[in-house]
C-alpha cells in the first residue's frame, strides 16, 4: 500500500513557508564530472514510542545503493518496508544511524534542510500520481519547482522535454482528468525528474495500473535506469521486483536478504510479462 504522505508535494509546499536552508549546492554542483552520489544507510534504526510500547520497527539495517543502481525494497506487512522509505525519501527521521547523501549525513539535519533535500534531491513517484487536477501536464511536472521560486521559460521548456521524454508531447495541455491512469503515472515520472533527483523513490508505482500499463511504467523505469538514474522502489509483486536489479528484503526491521537479479532473469521477466500480456489480449479476442 502506499505508505507516504498522501501527497507529499503538498508536504513540499508546506515546508517551503520556512526558508530553505543554503545548502547552496545541487547534485551537478557537487560532481563536475556529472555523476550523482551514492546513497549510503548504516545501523539504521527508527523506534516508534507508543503509550505503551516502543515499537522497533527497524532494528539496525545497514546497504548502500550506488549510482545508477535499480533497487526493489520487497518484505511482509509490518517488516519496515515503509518506515526505511520514509527515511530515505526524508520525510522523518531516523532514530539512531547514519543515511548519507554522497557526502552530506541527513541523519543529522534539521527540519529545514530535510524539506531542502527533499525538494531538490529526491523524486516521490506514487501509487496514487498525486497530481494537482487543475494544472495541465506541464505545469503539473513544474510543480517541484513552485516551490523553490524557480520558474522560467527554460524551466518550462525542461518540463515539455520530459513530457516528450515520457511520450506525452501531445498531451502537454491536458489536465489529469483528462488521461489514463498510466499516463497521469507518466506525468508524476516527468514531475519526478524536474529537479535532476539524487534518485527515484517509487512507492507502488504500478500498484494501481493494469499489466498492459503495468509493462509500459517498468519499461519507462528501465529506459530511466539504462540512463544512468538510481530508482528505489518498494513493491509487494514479485513480478515488478523481478525487473530492478537488485532485491533488498526487510524481514521483522532487519534486512534479510539482498540479492543481485541477473541480467538474464530480468531478460526473462520482461519477456515472461510480456507474453502474459499477449496471452491475455488474445483471450478477450
Ligand atoms: N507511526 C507509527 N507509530 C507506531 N508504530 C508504527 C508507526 N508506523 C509504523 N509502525 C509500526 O512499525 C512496524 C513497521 O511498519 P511499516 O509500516 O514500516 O511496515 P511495512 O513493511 O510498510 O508494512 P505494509 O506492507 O503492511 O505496508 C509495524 O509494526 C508498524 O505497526
Ligand atoms: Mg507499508
Amino acid at each position: 500500500m502506499s505508505s507516504l504522505p498522501a501527497d507529499p508535494y503538498r508536504v513540499l509546499a508546506d515546508n517551503s513557508l520556512h526558508s530553505p536552508l543554503p545548502l547552496g549546492t545541487n547534485a551537478s554542483d557537487e560532481n563536475p564530472d556529472g555523476k550523482l552520489p551514492a546513497v549510503s544507510i548504516r545501523e539504521l534504526k527508527k523506534s516508534y514510542v507508543l503509550k505503551s510500547e516502543t515499537v522497533h520497527a527497524l532494528r539496525g539495517v545497514s546497504f548502500d545503493v550506488p549510482e545508477g543502481d535499480y533497487v526493489a525494497i520487497m518484505g511482509p506487512s509490518g517488516s519496515g518496508k515503509s518506515t526505511l522509505l520514509n527515511l530515505l525519501g526524508c520525510l522523518d527521521k531516523p532514530t539512531s544511524g547514519n543515511f548519507f547523501l554522497g557526502r552530506d549525513d541527513v541523519s543529522t539535519m534539521s527540519d529545514d534542510e530535510l524539506a531542502e533535500i527533499r525538494s531538490r534531491r529526491i523524486g516521490f513517484v506514487f501509487q496514487s500520481y498525486n497530481l494537482i487536477q487543475q494544472y495541465t501536464v506541464v505545469e503539473n511536472i513544474q510543480v517541484p519547482l513552485y516551490y523553490q521560486g524557480r520558474l522560467g521559460q527554460a524551466e518550462k521548456e525542461r518540463a515539455i522535454e520530459l513530457a516528450r521524454m515520457v511520450g506525452l508531447g501531445e498531451r502537454l495541455d491536458h489536465r489529469p482528468m483528462q488521461l489514463s491512469g498510466g499516463q497521469q503515472q507518466r506525468v508524476a515520472i516527468a514531475r519526478s525528474m524536474m529537479n535532476d533527483p539524487y534518485f527515484i523513490l517509487a512507492d507502488e508505482a504500478t500498484g494501481n495500473l493494469d499489466s498492459v500499463t503495468t509493462e509500459e511504467i517498468l519499461n519507462l523505469f528501465d529506459t530511466l535506469n539504462t540512463q544512468g538514474r538510481t530508482i528505489i522502489m518498494v513493491t509487494h509483486e514479485d513480478e515488478v521486483a523481478a525487473r530492478a536489479r537488485r532485491i533488498v528484503r526487510l524481514a521483522d526491521g532487519l534486512l534479510s536478504s539482498d540479492r543481485i537479479n541477473s541480467e538474464e532473469s530480468r531478460a526473462e521477466a520482461r519477456r515472461r510479462q510480456h507474453e502474459n500480456i499477449l496471452a491475455l489480449a488474445q483471450r478477450k479476442l
